[in-house]
């Protein structure tokens, strides 16, 4: 009965067939259609990282560390999400997630001299349902630091899941490495499966931002929306892109 239940009734599950099915029946841009087909999207564009002074963020005395992350102000993230905004980045992100839109966990993330197989040094998918993760680069292309894992269409396949357990998974060779260069802006659906054991020690520095959709089939809905905001800090989007 609990199982029946939990198949009905849960919403992160609901939402992956409801999403399946919105992104079968409405037309949608090329560069929405790969994101929809890989689960990750590398814009052509690239984001003008000097019209930022990243200093504050990036600069370590040492990188002994796996991973580093520092919160980005808020006028940076307004700096940040306009020009993203003028590049077109969220009119893709709209289309793949819905018009109403938070954004939380917007930070600078530096990865150090450290390896680790930990956590989320592992190969997973976040629980989250479907939601985004930009990150955009800002360091040059190093074939040697560690780079973005993820699994090409894992992304539509995961549709179960209960315990913690059930959202690891063992390395495959498949895996796409995506390697950025300074100023690629690259979009992936943390619902498919993504990294893993972090073997290289050169460091590099990414701007990491989070997006997901709130509405009634959603995760983040009205019985737990207040609650989630002032845990994750949320901002409305449309309230950065003004
Ligand atoms: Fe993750």
């Amino acid at each position: 009965m609990n199982f029946i239940r939990y198949k009905l009734f849960n919403r992160r599950i609901i939402s992956q067939y409801y999403y399946n099915f919105l992104d079968y029946i409405y037309f949608k841009s090329p560069e929405t259609q790969k994101l929809i087909k890989k689960g990750f999207y590398i814009f052509e564009d690239l984001f003008p990282v000097e019209i930022l002074d990243l200093k504050k963020y990036i600069d370590y005395k040492n990188f002994d560390f796996a991973a580093d992350r520092k919160r980005i102000s808020l006028t940076d993230l307004k700096t940040i999400y306009y020009k993203l905004n003028s590049l077109g980045v969220f009119k893709v992100v709209k289309e793949y997630l819905g018009k109403d839109l938070l954004t939380y966990d917007n930070t600078i993330l530096t990865l150090g001299t450290k390896k680790s197989k930990d956590g989320s040094w592992q190969p997973h998918h976040d629980s989250k349902g479907r939601r985004l993760k930009i990150y955009i680069w800002l360091s040059n292309k190093n074939l040697n630091t560690h780079p973005l894992f993820y699994k090409k269409g894992s992304h539509r396949n995961i549709i179960n899941w209960k315990k913690y357990e059930d959202t690891r998974f063992k390395y495959e060779e498949d895996f796409e490495k995506i390697y950025g260069n300074l100023g690629n802006i690259v979009m992936f659906d943390t619902h498919g499966i993504h990294s893993s054991h972090k073997e290289n020690i050169v460091p590099r520095s990414v701007i990491e931002l989070t997006i997901e959709s709130k509405g009634f089939l959603k995760r983040i809905n009205n019985t737990n929306l207040k609650d989630e905001t002032i845990k994750l800090g949320c901002i409305e989007l449309d309230k950065l892109i003004d």
